[in-house]
Parts: C-alpha cells; structure tokens; sequence
C-alpha cells in the first residue's frame, strides 16, 4: 500500500474517535489533512472546529467547517493530529510543518489526543527526524549555541517563518532517550518558543496505518 493510502487509512478510522456535538481539535500535516477531508461526510456532527494553523482553519472552512479561536472554548474533547516520530509510550516529534506552537497549545487543552501516522513513523528512540525548535528571532544564534552544546546540530529553516512570526531550528544529530527531560531542559532556554517533543503530554491514542490494516495502540 502507498504511504498516502496508509494515511487516508487512518484518517479515516479517526473518525471514530470524534465526539458529536462536542468542539474538535485539528492539526496540521498530511495525515491531518486527509483527516480533515474525512470530516466532510459528519461534518454536521461538529459544532465547531479549533485549528492548529491557518493552514488547517482555511482547509476545514473551505469544508464549512466553522473554526473558532481557543480562547472562545472551554474545552476541546479530541485532538487529531500527526507525528514525525512516534515511541512506543506515545511520546512524539513534531512540527515538519512547522506548527509544532499552536499544536501542542491546541493538544494541552484537549481531553484525548488522537495521533495518527504510518507505520514509517514508529520508532524505538526518537531523534532520527530533526527536532523542530521554535525560537525568537533574536535568539536563533544564542539558542543556536545552547543546542550545540547539547549535543544537537540546529540548522536554521531557511525562509520559513512560523504563523507566530517566529523561525525554527531543526536540530538534527539528538538521541532523545528521555523525552519528558530533554522536552523539560529546552523549555527552559531563554527565547525558545516550543519545541517539538510531545513527551509531557503524549498521544493517548496510536492509529497507525500498516500494510495489514489500522491498528489502535492505547498509553499505558
Ligand atoms: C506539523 O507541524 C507537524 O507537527 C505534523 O503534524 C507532522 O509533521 C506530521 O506531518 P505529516 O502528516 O505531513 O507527516
């Protein structure tokens, strides 16, 4: 099966796990794209939708999905969105498309967050995809050296800038054996907005889409 028919796979069995009449979380990505498509046909069952990116707000508008700011909701029961990497305890690396900031705002506020992928994206250790680390500008070459020291090697995206107007480090060359404490030390570096671990609140639900079909893998 094509990568693309993996991820339409799951996007679709996604649909399970949304609650009518209730607020829906949407990320951003390929794989939430294909999930956004899927809404389509229950779309009346979603009073509204909170996005993780302009990107994501005009996709499910062109839908007539209508989108809501965060800030307008109390709460948000799901959230369905991709992974670059994903571990087995559900600990992630996000933010290829570089919307890793609004992501895991969306993703702290939800009750389940719902992740889907192909299988490529399952991995033992994380670290093999580059961590996107989004940073203020002015402090792109301090956190530059910050990152070097632990041992990464950040590589400024070139011409990219995050819907925040920030820019992003990709830091290739970490190999994140304890996700919650590197997630914890790079929050802490003065100037970094968000990295990409997804480890202090992981996925609770895996749909990952294999050559044998959808299989659910639930946290422990
Ligand atoms: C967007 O910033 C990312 O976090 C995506 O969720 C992630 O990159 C997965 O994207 P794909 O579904 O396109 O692989």
């Amino acid at each position: 099966m094509q990568q693309d028919q993996l991820k339409r796979a799951v996007a679709e069995a996604a649909l399970a796990y949304v609650e009518k009449g209730e607020i829906l979380g949407v990320g951003t990505g390929s794989t939430a794209n294909f999930f956004i498509d899927a809404l389509a046909s229950i779309k009346h069952h979603i009073p509204a939708a909170v996005a993780s990116s302009k990107a994501t707000a005009e996709r499910l508008q062109r839908l007539g999905i209508e989108v809501v700011d965060l800030n307008a909701v109390d709460s948000i029961s799901v959230y369905v969105d991709g992974a670059d990497e994903i571990n087995a305890q559900l600990h992630m690396i996000k933010g290829g498309g570089g919307a890793l900031t609004r992501e895991k705002i969306v993703a702290a506020v939800a009750k389940k967050f719902i992740c889907i992928a192909d299988a490529s994206k399952q991995v033992d250790v994380l670290g093999k995809f580059p961590l996107p680390i989004e940073v203020i500008p002015m402090a792109s070459a301090y956190i530059a050296r910050e990152l070097v020291k632990l041992g990464g090697k950040p590589i400024l995206r070139q011409g990219f800038m995050t819907d925040n107007g920030n820019v992003i480090l990709d830091t290739h060359g970490l190999s994140i054996v304890h996700p919650t404490e590197l997630e914890s030390i790079l929050n802490q570096l003065t100037g970094v907005v968000t990295n990409g671990l997804f480890a202090l609140r992981p996925a609770n639900v895996l749909l990952v889409g294999t050559k044998e079909g959808v299989k659910t893998v639930v946290a422990s």
